[in-house]
C-alpha cells in the first residue's frame, strides 16, 4: 500500500480535543496517509518517511465536510418559486409536491447522471461524505427507485416516504401513512440506513410521525426527524424521546427542547441555507452551544428550500449571523456531521479514521468565513486518494 506524507501544513484542525480546545488544533503539522486510512498525525519536523511528500506550504487543513442532511435525487428544479419567495411569497411545505411530479417523470438514468454531478459539486467544495434521502417519490415502486439511486453514492442513506402527503392522498393522510409503514417501508428498507419524518404543519403531524419512525425502527432503521421548521411544535421531543441520532431544522425551538436536546445524545443539525432561501430567521446557535446541545451543520441541498451545496457558505452564514466561532461552525460541519451520522470513522484527523481530508488555500480556517463565497478548496482526499 502507498504510503503519503502530507506535511508543512500551517494550521491542523484534527477535531481531537486537547487540552479545553475541541477542534485539537496544530502548528506545522504533518499527516501520513496509509492506504484508506491516516496513520500517523504530528509535527512536519519529526514525520516518518512516506512514499510521496505533498508540500502543504504552510497551509491549512481540516476534515472533509460532513454534509449529514441533504436530498439530492430529484427532477426539475424550483427556481421560479425561488424568485417569487424573494418578491415576498412564504415558503410552505407544498412546493414538495411539485419537485414530485418532476421527479416521477425523471428516467433512472436523468436522476442518476444529476446525482453523480451533485456528488462532483460537493466534492470540489470539500464534502467527503453526504447523506441523502429519498421523498420526492412518495409512491412505493417511487421511493424504492430513489433510495436505490441514493445508495449506489452513499451509504448514508435515508428513507423519507413521510416528506408530505401526496396529492393522491389529500382526502386521507392516515391511508397514506399505512402506505408508508406497510409496503413502502418493505421495499426502501433494504437499501437505507435511516428513516426521516417531516414533522411539521402541513406534513405530518407528531402522533403519524411517531408510528412511522418506529415502524422503521422495528426494520432495523434509526431515526432522524426534520421538525421545528415553520414553527414551533413537539416533534424535536418526540425525536429525542425515540433516541433520534438527529433533529434536523430547528428554527423555532423553545427552552423546553432545547432543554431535552441538552440532556440527550441527539445532535441539532442547523441548515443556514434554509433560512437564506426562505427568508426565515436564523435560529441562534449560541444559545444552543451554551446550553450544551451539540450541534451539526448541514446544507439540506434540495431544490425548495435550499439550493445550495456549500458547506463554507453554510459556515460563513453562521458565523456571521447565528452566533458560531468559526472554530465552532468548522467542527459541527465536520465532527457535528459526523456525530448527527453516529460515525467515528470520519469528521476528524487521528490515526485509524478515515484518510478524507481538505486542504484550503488560505493559512486558517477563519478564511472560511472570512471570504464568504470564493472557492478556498484546493485539494481533498477521500479514503486516501486524492479527488480534487
Ligand atoms: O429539508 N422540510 C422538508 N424538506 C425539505 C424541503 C423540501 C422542498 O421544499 O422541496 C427541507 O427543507
Ligand atoms: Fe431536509
Amino acid at each position: 500500500m502507498t504510503t503519503t506524507l502530507i506535511s508543512g501544513i500551517g494550521e491542523l484542525t484534527t477535531n481531537v480535543a486537547a487540552g479545553g480546545d475541541p477542534t485539537g488544533t496544530l502548528r506545522d503539522a504533518a499527516v501520513l496517509i496509509d492506504g484508506e486510512r491516516i496513520a500517523w498525525v504530528g509535527s512536519s519536523a519529526t514525520a516518518p518517511a512516506a512514499d510521496e511528500v505533498v508540500d502543504a506550504g504552510g497551509r491549512a487543513m481540516i476534515p472533509g465536510f460532513v454534509d449529514s442532511h441533504s436530498h439530492l435525487v430529484f427532477g426539475g428544479d424550483r427556481a421560479a418559486e425561488f424568485e417569487a419567495r424573494m418578491a415576498g411569497q412564504p415558503y410552505a411545505a407544498g412546493g414538495i409536491r411539485s419537485t414530485v411530479q418532476a421527479t416521477r417523470a425523471a428516467t433512472d438514468d436523468d436522476l442518476r447522471a444529476r446525482l453523480r454531478g451533485f456528488i462532483g459539486e460537493l466534492r470540489t467544495q470539500g464534502t467527503t461524505t453526504v447523506e441523502i434521502k429519498s421523498g420526492y417519490g412518495l409512491a412505493v415502486a417511487e421511493e424504492e427507485r430513489l433510495v436505490r439511486l441514493a445508495a449506489e453514492v452513499t451509504s448514508e442513506v435515508t428513507f423519507l416516504g413521510a416528506h408530505v402527503v401526496p396529492v393522491e392522498y389529500a382526502d386521507d393522510p392516515d391511508a397514506y401513512v399505512d402506505l408508508v409503514v406497510g409496503p413502502m417501508l418493505d421495499a426502501c428498507a433494504p437499501h437505507s440506513r435511516w428513516i426521516d419524518v417531516f414533522c411539521e404543519t402541513g406534513a405530518f403531524t407528531v402522533a403519524q410521525s411517531r408510528r412511522i419512525l418506529e415502524a422503521g425502527i422495528t426494520r432495523g432503521l434509526a431515526p432522524r426527524v426534520h421538525a421545528s421548521q415553520l414553527g414551533p411544535g413537539d416533534g424535536v421531543r418526540m425525536a429525542v424521546e425515540l433516541g433520534a441520532a438527529s433533529v434536523d431544522h430547528g428554527t423555532y425551538l423553545t427552552d423546553a427542547d432545547i432543554a431535552a436536546l441538552a440532556a440527550s445524545d441527539t445532535v441539532l443539525t442547523l441548515l443556514p441555507g434554509v433560512e437564506f432561501s426562505t427568508r426565515q430567521p436564523y435560529p441562534d446557535a449560541r444559545r444552543l452551544l451554551d446550553a450544551g446541545v451539540t450541534v451539526a451543520l448541514a446544507c439540506d441541498t434540495n431544490p425548495g428550500s435550499s439550493f445550495t451545496s456549500s458547506m463554507a457558505f453554510c459556515i460563513a452564514i453562521a458565523v456571521r449571523d447565528m452566533g458560531m466561532t468559526t472554530a465552532e461552525a468548522v467542527w459541527a460541519a465536520t465532527a457535528g456531521g459526523a456525530r448527527a451520522l453516529r460515525r467515528d470513522d470520519i469528521g476528524r484527523i487521528a490515526p485509524g479514521a478515515r484518510a478524507d481530508l481538505v486542504l484550503l488555500d488560505a493559512p486558517s480556517r477563519v478564511h472560511l468565513a472570512y471570504r464568504p463565497g470564493v472557492p478556498l478548496v484546493r485539494r481533498v482526499w477521500k479514503d486516501g486518494t486524492a479527488v480534487v
